[in-house]
């Protein structure tokens, strides 16, 4: 967090200000999401009720939760001793006794809106009026999610990534009822357990991965046009990616990528409309999930120690021609980087014009964060303005042909007619 400026740190210190405390919290859900925030939490010196409907998926959050603290103490982050704490801290149930206790509650169960409904309205009737309720959902709105509660003022979303140990970023969502105090309590939470809480407002995909749908989006439209798909990774590996589109979907997992790229498109329909032949979808339907079950964009087979290696698939190949109706085309790493990145910048943009997040630091703070943006370009709105107004202005006027994701919003134009700098008109603390 020290790597923060003063002003988003003053961000922080306002919301402590308005906080509630949390000494004890409950989590619903010990799946992926849930044992990781209840491990986290715990760490963190917060106790954690962990509910599930399963006793053998409490078993596997206990031991999940076991393996963390584990490497925590080979780590030397924390002794044997505090380990044992952090785990009599943790109390696995199959009830909902003891949450009349708690001051904060997450819900991690599947993402399916029915059964949503159906646990907070349990939930609601359980806890304390002043607790905060809260939602990991991954592509729900907080709106949707919140509208039969009898106090959607203190529900808030607090989206968590993948594995929540080690992924520094949280998204707190405040939906249109969420009151001040609980996104305070929600922020303050999440700084005591380590993390970096950026607020966002409630709209389909949030920030991250709304810009991050953009980008992937535009990696589609490449693909469609007959783009290899090796070539547009290499070329953004180039730019300072980690991993390239492809590589990324087969990481995260087509299925579950496709899906959170196809319900945030339909909340976008004029820059995000239906792609006549979508890669994403020719693989889901083929069964080529990526990492997951060994085969995507690239085949996996697991080296020494299990990790997955990757390899070209020729039979991938061979399936993505099926949807190349122009056949191949061969274009420039610039003009890849370039369509890629205006997307995410585009987009972006847009975020900060519908006040989805407060400001162009706390933007770039999640993308850094949250999908591992180059960091020596700090983020898609330094990028811009490293770029310079008129320069983006420039490329938007190139590409906007493409369609309407590529058209320069009011700001872009307005920064290029002054000669101004995104940063200076969103800046943080305002
Ligand atoms: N997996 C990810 O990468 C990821 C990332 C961010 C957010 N999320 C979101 O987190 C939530 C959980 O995802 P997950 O991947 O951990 O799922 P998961 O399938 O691993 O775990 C879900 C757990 O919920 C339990 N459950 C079902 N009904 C319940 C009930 N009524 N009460 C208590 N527990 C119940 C299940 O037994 C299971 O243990 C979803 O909303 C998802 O969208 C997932």
């Amino acid at each position: 967090m020290s790597s923060l400026s003063s002003e988003l740190q003053q961000v922080f210190k306002e919301h402590a200000d308005k906080a509630r405390p949390v000494r004890k919290a409950a989590v619903l859900g010990a799946g992926i999401m849930g044992g990781g925030i209840t491990i986290t939490s715990a760490a963190h010196g917060v106790p954690v009720l962990m509910k599930d409907i399963a006793e053998a998926q409490l078993e596997l959050g206990m031991n999940e939760a076991r393996r963390q603290v584990g490497r925590l103490v080979q780590k030397e982050k924390i002794t044997p001793e505090q380990a044992e704490e952090v785990m009599a801290s943790i109390d696995p149930t199959l009830e909902y006794l003891g949450f009349d206790q708690v001051d904060a509650v997450i819900e991690a169960v599947v993402e399916n809106l029915d059964l949503k409904h159906r646990v907070l309205d349990e939930l609601e009737n359980v806890v304390r009026d002043e607790a905060i309720i809260a939602t990991n959902t991954s592509s729900l709105r907080i709106d949707d999610i919140g509208q039969h509660m009898k106090h959607p003022e203190r529900f808030v979303g607090m989206h968590f990534f993948n594995p929540v140990p080690v992924m520094p970023l949280v998204e707190i969502i405040q939906g249109t009822k969420t009151r001040d105090e609980a996104v305070s309590t929600a922020v303050t939470w999440a700084l005591k357990m380590g993390k970096t809480p950026i607020v966002v407002q409630d709209c389909p995909g949030f920030l991250v991965n709304r810009i991050l749908t953009a980008y992937t989006r535009a990696f589609l439209e490449l693909v469609a046009e007959g783009v290899d798909f090796e070539h547009i990774d290499k070329s953004m590996e180039a730019f300072g990616w980690p991993m390239g589109p492809a590589y990324l979907e087969d990481v995260i997992g087509i299925d579950t990528g496709s899906h959170v790229s196809d319900v945030i498109s339909a909340g976008y329909p004029d820059r995000m409309p239906h792609i006549e032949n979508d890669a994403f979808r020719l693989m889901k339907s083929r069964d080529r999930l990526g990492q997951k079950n060994g085969k995507g964009f690239y085949d996996y087979t697991p080296d020494d120690s299990g990790r997955p290696q990757k390899h070209s698939s020729p039979e991938a190949h061979e399936l993505i021609r099926t949807i190349q109706p122009n056949g191949r085309k061969e274009l420039s790493v610039e003009e890849i980087q370039q369509r890629m990145m205006l997307a995410m910048i585009t987009e972006s943009v847009h975020c900060l014009e519908d006040r989805v997040v407060g400001s162009a630091e706390e933007l770039d703070t999640a993308l850094l964060m949250g999908v591992g943006f180059p960091r020596d370009k700090g983020g898609a709105i330094r990028y811009a303005d490293s770029l310079g107004a008129k320069a983006v202005l420039a490329q938007c006027e190139l590409y906007r042909h493409l369609g309407a994701q590529y058209e320069p919003t009011a700001t872009i134009r307005k920064l290029a007619e002054t000669d101004g700098s995104f940063y200076d008109e969103f800046p943080a603390g305002n």
